[in-house]
């Protein structure tokens, strides 16, 4: 019997991963985590307790203690909280903390679908199949501008492509762990692609290199 599937997904912000990355496990069957959430929780920690985002020790601490209860607060997903998580993500003993949970979560029976900025590279350097999603920064501040104002949360186009060059040049130039694509990765380019085209050219690369039949 071939291994379970493990699918790694990764990209920068609004690229449409998580997207990709729910509907794949849907398709499959398989659980899903988005890595991006255990930052969010960390930083929110932070923020709740008071504490100055860059304490590292602080934030290597909240790391450690974090449990499953923390990353259902609705908070975790405003657009501020993406800004903080990248902050304490590029502290190398958050990181630590945070990937032996993920790695746990991959190694599960039935396989995973997980997706991050690290996955293929770090998390999952074994997994089956691996995917860099990508879309120019104009088209990820729109994707992101629509996702905010559809749910009441205002905000200027300028600012968010602004915000979203900051966290890309930070998550790129960091020491640990760094975004980048795994050299086995497959890059798929949304920037012209709705999520249904998305979904479409994801599940026939991960059909073929899964070994997967499409029955
Ligand atoms: O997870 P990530 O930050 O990479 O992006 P996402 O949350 O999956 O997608 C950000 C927004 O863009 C969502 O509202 C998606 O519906 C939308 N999207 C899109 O318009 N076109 C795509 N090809 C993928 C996502
Ligand atoms: O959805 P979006 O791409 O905006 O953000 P996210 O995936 O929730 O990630 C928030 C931040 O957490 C990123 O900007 C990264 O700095 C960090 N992160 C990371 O370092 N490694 C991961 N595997 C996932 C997220």
């Amino acid at each position: 019997m071939s291994a379970p599937l493990v699918i790694a997904i990764d990209g920068p912000a609004a690229s449409g991963k998580g997207t990709l990355a729910k509907r794949l496990a849907a398709h499959f069957g398989l659980p899903h985590l988005d890595t991006g959430l255990l930052y969010r929780a960390v930083a929110l920690t932070l923020i709740d307790a008071g504490t100055d985002l860059g304490d590292e020790a602080a934030a290597a601490r909240a790391a450690a203690a974090l449990s499953a209860e923390g990353l259902v607060d609705p908070r975790l997903r405003e657009r501020a909280m993406g800004e903080a998580a990248s902050r304490v993500s590029s502290v190398p003993q958050v990181r630590a903390a945070l990937l032996s949970w993920q790695q746990r979560f991959a190694a599960g029976p039935e396989g995973a679908v997980l997706d991050g900025r690290d996955i293929g590279t770090v998390v999952c350097p074994d997994a089956r199949v691996k995917l860099f999603i990508t879309a120019t920064p104009e088209e990820r501040a729109r994707r992101r501008h629509r996702e905010l104002t559809g749910r009441g949360e205002a905000a200027a186009p300028e600012a968010i492509l602004a915000d979203i060059r900051a966290r890309d040049a930070r998550d790129s130039s960091r020491a640990a762990a760094p975004l980048m694509a795994a050299q086995d990765a497959v890059i798929l380019d949304t920037t012209e692609l709705d999520a249904d085209a998305a979904f479409a050219e994801a599940l026939a690369i991960v059909t073929r290199l899964g070994g997967l039949s499409r029955a």
